[in-house]
């Protein structure tokens, strides 16, 4: 039986004909149990071929499986990579092994810092699209090349982003959709102008896809920690405060902080999964999940001293909004929604519309709120 393991090496001789390897044996070599005349008449010359097309087969099987697995990692089109979310999504696209695509305005290319994080999306071997959202030629032929179309632009082009959906209606070949949400769920918000104005635009466009027959996903991560956790939510200030702290609410209301890493890496997961197909992939990812008077108590215990409270009630938090300009009326009023309403937890997530990113994706080791932080003391 040991013998058998020679009878590759014969039948490359076979394949490649060195005469001296060709298999001048007989089946019951091999075989020895096999003492039937027909057996010894059985000429491994024959059967050599056999052998041989029964391992070219399996080579050729292994291939295709390989193939296909590569396959299975999804072309990515990016639009707004050169954004703040937008390169944290590229970056994770990339190193995640996707074929990787950022659609960048030619005019950005000369942007001094811009040019540089384009710079770095083609060492990371992104392939570089040049276009605009408003330019529907440039949508459909960059939509062309790839599977998931992720947006991430910006907050003045929310509804630019009807375009879009043209655009990948036209392509007809998308097998999921992200538009521009990342933050908290704009169909269960509690919200204020101007944030309900800002919140319209999305659910419209949200309508808008699920009209067009478009596979979507709706990525809501809450807040992002880079803009929340480094000031502690403080206003006009840019280290996280020391002396005094002002909370909106009562500060017992749950926020959600997610690091814009971990936001692009469960971005990124999420695209090629059957189960977040027409889904809101939610991030409460359970040791982020903190009250303002919870992160502060938090924020103490790094820095080992006590901070003044002052709390701006419900109803002075809404006279503050009305009476603020841009910008910081936008930023109260999330506030508002977030820390006076909980508009981060105040649902449950119901399987029929959502899933969790950590339930999902438990092999991820995010960041915590609680490390987070260490960077600041
Ligand atoms: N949860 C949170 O805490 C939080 C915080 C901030 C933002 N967000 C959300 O995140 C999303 C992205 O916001 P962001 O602040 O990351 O955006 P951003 O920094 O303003 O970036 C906008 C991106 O869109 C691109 N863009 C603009 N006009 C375009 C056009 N005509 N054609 C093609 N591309 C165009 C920009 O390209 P150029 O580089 O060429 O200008 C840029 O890449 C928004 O939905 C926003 O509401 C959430
Ligand atoms: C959320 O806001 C939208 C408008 O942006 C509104 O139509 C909707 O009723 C709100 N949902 C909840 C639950 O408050
Ligand atoms: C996903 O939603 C789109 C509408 O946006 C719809 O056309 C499609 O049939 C849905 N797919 C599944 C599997 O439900």
């Amino acid at each position: 039986m040991l013998g058998f393991l020679v009878l590759p090496f014969k039948m490359i001789g076979v394949l490649v004909h060195f005469p001296q390897f060709e298999p001048t044996f007989n089946i019951t070599q091999f075989f020895p149990e096999l003492h039937s005349p027909f057996a010894q008449n059985i000429n491994t010359k024959l059967l050599s071929p056999i052998i041989a097309l029964f391992v070219v087969g399996i080579t050729a099987a292994y291939f295709c499986y390989r193939k296909k697995n590569a396959k299975a990692k999804s072309k990515i089109l990016v639009l707004g990579g050169t954004g703040y979310i937008g390169k944290f999504i590229v970056k994770a696209s990339a190193e995640a092994g996707h074929p990787t695509f950022a659609l960048v305005r030619e005019t950005t290319l000369s942007h001094p810092e811009k040019s540089k994080l384009i710079e770095t999306f083609k060492t990371s071997g992104v392939t570089l699209l040049y276009g605009d959202l408003t330019d529907h030629e440039s949508l459909v032929k960059a939509i062309k090349q790839v599977d998931v179309v992720i947006s991430t632009v910006g907050g003045q082009q929310i509804e630019d982003q009807v375009k879009l959906i043209a655009a990948i209606k036209e392509a007809g070949n998308i097998k999921r959709f992200l538009p521009s949400e990342f933050g908290m769920d704009v169909d269960r918000n509690h919200s204020v102008e101007p944030v309900t104005s800002y919140y319209e635009k999305k659910v419209r466009i949200r309508r808008a896809i699920e009209a067009s027959g478009i596979p979507y996903t709706y990525v809501c991560p809450n807040a992002f920690a880079g803009y929340f956790l480094p000031t502690l939510g403080q206003l006009n200030i840019k280290d996280p405060p020391r002396d005094k702290v002002v909370i909106l609410g009562d500060g017992n209301v749950k926020g959600i902080y997610v690091k814009e890493e971990d936001i692009a890496t469960y971005t990124i997961k999420a695209v090629d999964d059957p189960r977040t197909l027409n889904k809101t992939l939610y991030m409460r990812l359970p040791a982020n999940v903190l009250t303002f008077n919870e992160l502060v108590l938090l924020w103490e215990s790094k820095i080992k001293s006590t901070l003044e409270r002052v709390y701006i009630p419900e109803d002075q938090l809404l006279r503050y909004i009305q009476e603020s300009s841009f910008p910081a009326n936008l930023g109260l009023a999330l506030g508002y929604s977030m820390h006076v309403k909980g508009d981060c937890t105040n649902y449950e997530i119901e399987p029929s519309f959502g899933v969790e990113a950590s339930n999902l994706y438990p092999e991820v080791k995010y960041t915590t709120v609680d490390e987070y932080l260490n960077a600041f003391v």
